[in-house]
């Protein structure tokens, strides 16, 4: 599949572009400035020879793509969406975008009328803003490094989406990130949930060290991670 992420030069963008690419998939590494997206393929290229990386400015990935990746800070959705909304017409468009805030006490997650669009997530505010796109929430707790480095994340997914078909169709690309298990977590109105629980993900990491990922226990009839992994 052709797959763009935009914000494809960042650290968590250039996780998921080697462990897809890795899987096979085409990736086309999203930039605001096509110098930086061709810097960021070049690095990717060394780090996967085999991989098929293309890079472009981000409208352009969003009209070259099948499926999107929002991989970008939070600050930058109501800026960067609305030029592409109609290139991700009837796509699928994965975020993976947290609204954080950094204090001395931890992270936190903004709330309210901070939030683009409103609120109350960066995902409602995508579907908002890209209100043709099928936007389902993924990949946003897990950890850039063990992602960029391709190591067995042994961590679950939590998938949330409007639509159930866009949803499956995600649960089912989840099985190319090494040692992940994508979990069907219900409708986008609880993209907040999921995005803000990166906050508390980043404050233990904080508190005890490590890159710490989510994994659900007590699911009977759910895959087990190491049979969702490839
Ligand atoms: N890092 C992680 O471990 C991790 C884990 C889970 C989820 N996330 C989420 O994933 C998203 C990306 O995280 P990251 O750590 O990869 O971030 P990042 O490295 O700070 O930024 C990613 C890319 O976004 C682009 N960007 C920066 N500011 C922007 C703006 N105002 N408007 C549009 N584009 C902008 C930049 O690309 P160009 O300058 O090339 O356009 C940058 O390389 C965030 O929303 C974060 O919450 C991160």
């Amino acid at each position: 599949m052709k797959i763009a992420i935009f914000g494809g030069t960042g650290d968590l963008g250039r996780g998921l572009a080697i462990c897809f690419a890795a899987a096979g998939h085409e990736i086309v590494v999203g930039s605001r400035s096509q110098e930086r997206a061709d810097q960021a393929a070049e690095g990717l290229r060394a780090a996967l020879p085999e991989g098929n990386f293309r890079p472009m400015e981000n409208v352009a990935a969003a009209e070259a793509a099948e499926l999107a990746i929002v991989s970008i800070p939070w600050e930058g959705i109501e800026q960067t969406i609305p030029p592409m909304a109609d290139a991700l017409a009837g796509k699928i468009v994965i975020t993976v975008a947290n609204a954080l805030k950094f204090g001395k006490s931890g992270a936190i997650a903004v709330q309210g009328a901070e939030l683009p669009a409103g609120g109350p997530s960066c995902a409602h505010a995508i579907q908002e803003l890209a209100p043709e796109a099928k936007v389902v929430v993924a990949f946003n707790n897990l950890p850039a490094a063990a992602l960029q480095a391709r190591h067995h994340l042994g961590a679950d997914v939590l998938v949330c989406g409007k639509s159930r078909q866009a949803r499956e169709a995600v649960i089912a690309l989840t099985q190319d990130l090494p040692g992940a298990r994508a979990l069907d977590a219900g409708p986008l109105a609880n993209a907040l949930i999921i995005e803000g629980m990166t906050a508390l993900v980043i404050n233990m990491n904080k508190r005890y060290g490590g890159e710490a990922s989510l994994q659900i226990t007590g699911l009977e009839d759910a895959p087990t991670i190491s049979a969702a992994a490839r």
